[in-house]
């Protein structure tokens, strides 16, 4: 399969990535978690967590049908960089519910006729309608980081956005939907070494594009981005939870939780739930972390 950017990312690695960056990818064994920060020294075994993910599921599915009869409406949004974890956590959460009931918005680039809308317009559509989950891979998130780092819209567009986004947000829970906003974070060489995995895998190209390429070197730009995002739209009414997900399975159980926790469904069974890692789970302090 030939694609435009086709060993760009081992070309980055080469070329451009920083020495520690470079290094810590060649050091690493398959299992090492690359972030030195990252409060666990190994990733987490298969077992316990396909034990624990399994005991999630079932919960999960106790949720569903607790939202099909009341009702109720759940709206996950999943940011973070390139290669954070988001689609893997998504597809964990789907495993074992109705796909009806949990659909996906991944949004493409906006259109001509988008352009010209309000920016939350085309999200709008896309929100739970009773007894629905909803999981926003990527969304209106785009404007506070990533449409600034690639200069996609003015500052004056951002700057709106902001003024908007946390009323928009606290609109929703007022008319009882159920938002979590998770930012998963990933490190540096985490990430790096994602992209250069996608890269040599067929099935996983298509997950690639200049974005990603062109992200990888503008890492501070995304930082600054992400900061700012995070700090002015971080309410209590619509609080961020942040995920370290350098190592995938801790992240994906932790997120998955962390909603189980935050609705009161029928049949919750808080043991079987678990409690979260708060060493990797929170709020803007694991971000600062
Ligand atoms: P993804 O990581 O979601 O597979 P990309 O890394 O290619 O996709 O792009 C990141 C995000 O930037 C996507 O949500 C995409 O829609 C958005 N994006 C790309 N180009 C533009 C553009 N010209 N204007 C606004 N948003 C854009
Ligand atoms: C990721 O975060 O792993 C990827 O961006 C997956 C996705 O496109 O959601």
């Amino acid at each position: 399969m030939d694609l435009p950017f086709d060993g760009a990312i081992s070309a980055y690695f080469e070329n451009d990535a920083p020495t520690a960056v470079r290094d810590a990818i060649r050091r690493a064994d398959r299992g090492d978690i690359l972030s030195t920060s990252y409060p666990h020294s190994e990733r987490m075994a298969r077992k316990p967590y396909e034990r624990e993910l399994a005991a999630l599921q079932i919960e999960l599915v106790k949720m569903q049908a607790w939202a099909k009869a009341s009702g109720a409406r759940i709206a996950c949004v999943f940011e973070g960089r390139d290669g954070a974890g988001k689609g893997g956590t998504i597809s964990r959460f789907r495993t074992n519910l109705n796909p009806r009931g949990a659909r996906i918005a991944a949004l493409s680039t906006p259109t001509d006729t988008e352009k010209t809308q309000w920016y939350f317009q085309r999200y709008i559509q896309h929100l739970p309608a009773g007894g629905e989950i909803t999981f926003f891979d990527r969304s209106w998130y785009n404007r506070g980081v990533v449409e600034h780092v690639f200069d996609f819209c003015t500052d004056e567009q951002r700057a709106h956005f902001f003024a908007q986004v946390t009323p928009f947000e606290q609109m929703l829970v007022e008319d009882n939907v159920h938002v979590f906003k998770f930012w998963l974070n990933v490190g540096r060489a985490e990430q790096l070494r994602r992209m250069l995995k996608r890269e040599r895998d067929p099935l996983k190209q298509w997950k690639l594009s200049w974005i990603d390429v062109e992200g990888l070197k503008r890492w501070d730009a995304y930082t600054k981005a992400i900061s700012e995002t995070l700090e002015r739209t971080d309410h209590p009414d619509v609080p961020w939870t942040v995920v370290r997900s350098d190592d995938k399975r801790r992240a994906r159980l932790n997120v998955i939780r962390r909603v189980l926790l935050g609705l009161e469904y029928t049949h919750k069974d808080t043991a079987a739930l678990g409690a979260l890692d708060t060493s990797i789970c929170g709020g803007l302090d694991v971000w600062h972390a």
